[in-house]
Formats: structure tokens, C-alpha cells, sequence
């Protein structure tokens, strides 16, 4: 295994054990920004009201705010940096997330390209900040980004010259102000937007234990090292020592040994790698799932469940009584199957004998193909414990447990298994299922093996029957660092299907010795 990707699940089994997956914040980076954008907006709002936006003033009333209302100003201006630099963290990780697990390409490339932007614009969000206090660092981040817009060949005249120094101009420096408390955001908002647009489901609002402890240590840390300024800004002197924000301000000692020019190179050459990194090498795509009207009823479950949002309703074309039919937009499909799973036609009780064709299905992997597979694993299977394991195959490798007493069925994500396949497998033979997917409170598909646990407990169609057995039916979770902890787990379902076969054939004996 790809030892980035290695060291990533380790790690989040640690969260696990530390958190529990509900609360585990390496699940929660994409809804821990959200929280820290709130964070930042609340205690942004609040500097506003006291912000001077005039460049004489704006010192003053930032020192005004730290020192002369430390317990209320002076915690929301540290909350605001904090808040502001736990959400750099959290958009990294969640980045690095992505990539190590690798849910960047295919046809997740669209959350990534609009990504990198949004990244940046938090960024130059951060550097406007920074700028606005019109300190020593202000001074700085103002004379280094004017030497770094000045090296735009598109922008005529040089800002350096007319913005530092003691030409520095009052309405430009309300424009950043406009900037930082309005364009910025608005832009953020936009392209956070654009960012989910493609995803449903989405939860933009972190755990509440996550979010309840992110502010407490935020405000311990706000109390126990404040945020404060620089020296007031003064174009006259050098300053020997600056305190630079690496999240937001990283760009800037790169000019210590570039020029403007190079550091746009550099900054630029990164953002055009981290764009084009989905085609590095381009994914493989399957084929789209593909709707066979004469079996969709139009009840819509497969759109509902969909968590890519590639599947829209349409007024019926063929014909057909019903209302609706769904329809598929391979762009958008992850090809992960999951539609299968929810679509009701995909029930292995029907059709018995023939083939057995859905409404909506995998043209790569039939379910018909699943069935036959089960059905075949069934006769062949041997010894007394006839065990069948349904696994998604972005999970950990399940194949190697392929024994003559058991057989793997492989499938694209755990959601992709319609629910009456599990009763299907034991009332023809199988005495037990065991069912592999991803951990709780992760899928490779987003929501695959939540809908299964909804359709186990019957609180989402198709649901899996009462009259199934769930005393044979076990479901173990894991990613692909967790193979021990499989063969134990197998090793155990192994044991308790053999007791239930001589419990059942004692009972059987005892109305017979009675
Ligand atoms: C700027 C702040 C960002 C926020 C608040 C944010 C938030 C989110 C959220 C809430 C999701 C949906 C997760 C889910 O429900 O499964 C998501 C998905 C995603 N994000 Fe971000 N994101 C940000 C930046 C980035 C960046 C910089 C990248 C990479 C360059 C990125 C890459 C992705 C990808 C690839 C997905 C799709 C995940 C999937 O399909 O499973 N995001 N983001």
C-alpha cells in the first residue's frame, strides 16, 4: 500500500481510539473550516464595529481593542487569528486528505480544481488582514505585495511607489479594509459554493462536541498567549524582528532570496501542479450506471440516494404509466453503484430463473452477475460453515479470504449491495453473510455504508427484510491497514455460525430424544 496513504489510516484509527468516529476530526476537516469560517465572520463582525478603516487610525483602534477591552476586544481579535489559522490547518489536512486517500481524480476532479482557489483566496483573505492592523508586519505584507503586484506585467505604474512610504494613500487603505470585511468573504462564499455545488449531502456544520471543544481551545489559547500587534507601521525605520504567521504569510520571506518575479513563478508553478494533479495520471473511470426503463417504476430511491448528484427525475418518455423516470449524468457518475443497491427492481428474489435485469445498474458488474456469483459460490461451497462475504472493494482487501468454505463477492461500495441480496444469500443456502465496507463515519463513496446501515434498521427503501436472520448476518468495518483485525473478526463469526448449527441441531434432536 501506498506508505502516505499507509500512515494516513493509522493515524485515524489513533483519532478513533482518542475520539470515536463521530468526533474524529480527521473525518470533519471540510466542516471544521466551515466552523472556523463562522468563528472568523463572528469575531470579524465584532472588529469591525471598532475598526478605524482610516490609515491614521487604524493602529490606534486595533490597540484600542486589544488593550483597553482585553477581556472581550482583546479575545475576539485573538479569536479571530486563531479561528483564522485553524482553518488554514484544517483546509490542509483535508487536502492532504483527499489526495492520500485518493478522492482527488476521476470524477471528484471538480472539488479539487475549485479547491485550490478557494484555498488561495482564505489566503490573500489572511494577507488583507494582516495588512489592515498597519503595523510593523502590516508595513511589511504591504510593501512586499506591492512588490509582487508591480512584477504583473497586466498592472501598469507601481503600486510600491504610490502605497508605502509617505505616500501611502488613506483610500486606498479603506479599499483593502472593503476588501478584507467585504470582496474577500463575498469571493469565499462563492467559491465555496462552486466547491460542494457537485456533492450532495454535504454537512457543512462540524460535530458539536468538535466544534464545542475547537472554540474552548481556542479561547484557552486566546487567553494564554493574546494576539497582539507590532510596533506602529513606519515607513522610516527597519525593523530588526517580525513575527510572521506561516499559514498566511509564507509567500513573503521567499522574496528574502527571489525576486517578485520568482516568487510568482514558484507560487503560480504550485498552483498549476496542485490543479492538474487529478489527470497525474488521469483515473480510469468506469462506465456510468445505466437506467432500464422498462424495470424503473420512477420511485426516484436511486436519486434520493445518489451522492454525487448525478442522477436527476424526468417526466416519463416511454410511455409508461408511471410518472417519472431517472436519468444519469455519466459526468457526474462515480460509478461507485450505489444506485444499485437502492433501486427496488435490484431484488434477487425476483425473476428467479432468468436473467435478472434493474432498473438502474452497473454495466461493468451486472447484478445479475452478483446474483449468479452467489448462487454459484452456494453450491460449490464446502463444509459446514457456508459463509459468504460481501466487501467494497475501496475497503480493505478482502480477497485473499477466499477459502472452500467461503466466498468473496466484490463490489464497487458497500451501498451497492441491495439489502434482500444478504436474505437472499441465507435463504438459499448460506449459513452465514459477512459484510465488509469502510469504517463508520468514512466511505470511499460519501454515503454507501450509511444507506446500508439505514436499509438494515429500515429506516431507508429497500430495507432488508425482519425475516432475515441478523443473528447470521455480521458487519465489520475497516480500512485497508485493519487485515488483522479482519481474520480475528472472521475467525469469531466463523465460531459463533458453528454454534448456531449445534444449537439448531440439538434442538432438533431434543423433540425427537423427547
Ligand atoms: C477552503 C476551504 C474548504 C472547505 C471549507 C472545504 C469543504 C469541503 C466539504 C464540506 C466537502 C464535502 C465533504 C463531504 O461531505 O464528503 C468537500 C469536499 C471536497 N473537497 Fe473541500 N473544502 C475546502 C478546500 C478544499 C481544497 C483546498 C481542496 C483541494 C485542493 C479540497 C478538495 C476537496 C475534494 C476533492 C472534495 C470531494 C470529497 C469527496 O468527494 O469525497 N477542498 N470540501
Amino acid at each position: 500500500m501506498n506508505p502516505i496513504k499507509y500512515a494516513y489510516l493509522k493515524a485515524e484509527s489513533w483519532f478513533n481510539v482518542a475520539f470515536g468516529s463521530e468526533l474524529n476530526p480527521l473525518y470533519n476537516m471540510g466542516r471544521l473550516a466551515f466552523f472556523f469560517f463562522w468563528v472568523v465572520l463572528i469575531s470579524g463582525l465584532y472588529l469591525f464595529i471598532f475598526f478605524d478603516t482610516s490609515l491614521s487610525g487604524a493602529y490606534a483602534s486595533v490597540e484600542a481593542i486589544t488593550y483597553e477591552q482585553k477581556y472581550f476586544g482583546g479575545v475576539m481579535r485573538s479569536l479571530h487569528r486563531y479561528a483564522s489559522d485553524a482553518a488554514v490547518i484544517t483546509i490542509v489536512l483535508h487536502m492532504f486528505r483527499e489526495y492520500a486517500l485518493g478522492r482527488y481524480n476521476g470524477v471528484r476532479w471538480f472539488s479539487w480544481i475549485s479547491g485550490v482557489p478557494t484555498l488561495w483566496i482564505v489566503i490573500t483573505l489572511g494577507i488583507t488582514g494582516y495588512w489592515l492592523v498597519w503595523d510593523e508586519l502590516g508595513l511589511y505584507v504591504a510593501m512586499l505585495s506591492s512588490k509582487l503586484i508591480d512584477a504583473l506585467p497586466l498592472i501598469p505604474g507601481s503600486m510600491e511607489r504610490n502605497f508605502v512610504g509617505t505616500q501611502v494613500s488613506d483610500r486606498f487603505f479603506t479599499l483593502m479594509a472593503f476588501l478584507h470585511f467585504m470582496g474577500q468573504p463575498l469571493f469565499l462564499v462563492f467559491a465555496l459554493w462552486i466547491h460542494i455545488k457537485r456533492l450532495s449531502f454535504v454537512k457543512v456544520y462540524a460535530p458539536k462536541g468538535l466544534a464545542i471543544g475547537s472554540l474552548v481551545a481556542m479561547l484557552a489559547l486566546s487567553l494564554a498567549a493574546p494576539a497582539v500587534s507590532h510596533k506602529a507601521a513606519d515607513a522610516s525605520q527597519v525593523t530588526a524582528v517580525l513575527n510572521i504567521d506561516w499559514f498566511y504569510l509564507n509567500v513573503y520571506p521567499l522574496m528574502d532570496y527571489f525576486t517578485a518575479g520568482q516568487t510568482w513563478v514558484i507560487t503560480l508553478s504550485l498552483t498549476f501542479f496542485l490543479m492538474i494533479m487529478p489527470w497525474l495520471p488521469p483515473k480510469k473511470r468506469g462506465p456510468a450506471a445505466e437506467v432500464h426503463l422498462d424495470h424503473c417504476n420512477g420511485c426516484e430511491q436511486c436519486a434520493e440516494d445518489c451522492p454525487f448528484d448525478a442522477i436527476t427525475v424526468q417526466a416519463r418518455t416511454d410511455g409508461a404509466k408511471f410518472e417519472n423516470e431517472v436519468k444519469v449524468n455519466p459526468d457526474l457518475c462515480a460509478s461507485c453503484g450505489i444506485c444499485v443497491g437502492s433501486c427496488p427492481s435490484s431484488n434477487p428474489f425476483r425473476q428467479k430463473k432468468e436473467l435478472l435485469v434493474t432498473g438502474i445498474d452497473m454495466p461493468n458488474r451486472p447484478i445479475n452477475d452478483i446474483r449468479d456469483q452467489v448462487d454459484d459460490a452456494i453450491a460449490k461451497l464446502k463444509g459446514d460453515n457456508k459463509i459468504i462475504v460481501m466487501g467494497c472493494e475501496n475497503a480493505l482487501d478482502f480477497t485473499s479470504l477466499e477459502a472452500p468454505n467461503l466466498h468473496v463477492v466484490s463490489l464497487f461500495c458497500i451501498g451497492m449491495m441491495p439489502a434482500t441480496l444478504v436474505e437472499y444469500a441465507l435463504a438459499h443456502g448460506a449459513d452465514g453473510v459477512f459484510i465488509t465496507g469502510c469504517r463508520t463515519g468514512d466511505c470511499f463513496f460519501r454515503y454507501g455504508n450509511v444507506w446500508m446501515d439505514e436499509r438494515f434498521d429500515g429506516r431507508r427503501q429497500p430495507i432488508l427484510r425482519k425475516r432475515a436472520d441478523r443473528s447470521r448476518i455480521k458487519v465489520f468495518r475497516a480500512a485497508e491497514t485493519d487485515g488483522k483485525q479482519l481474520h480475528k473478526e472472521l475467525g469469531e463469526f466463523e465460531n459463533h455460525i458453528n454454534s448456531l448449527k449445534t444449537k439448531d441441531t440439538a434442538d432438533q434432536q431434543e423433540p425427537a430424544n423427547a
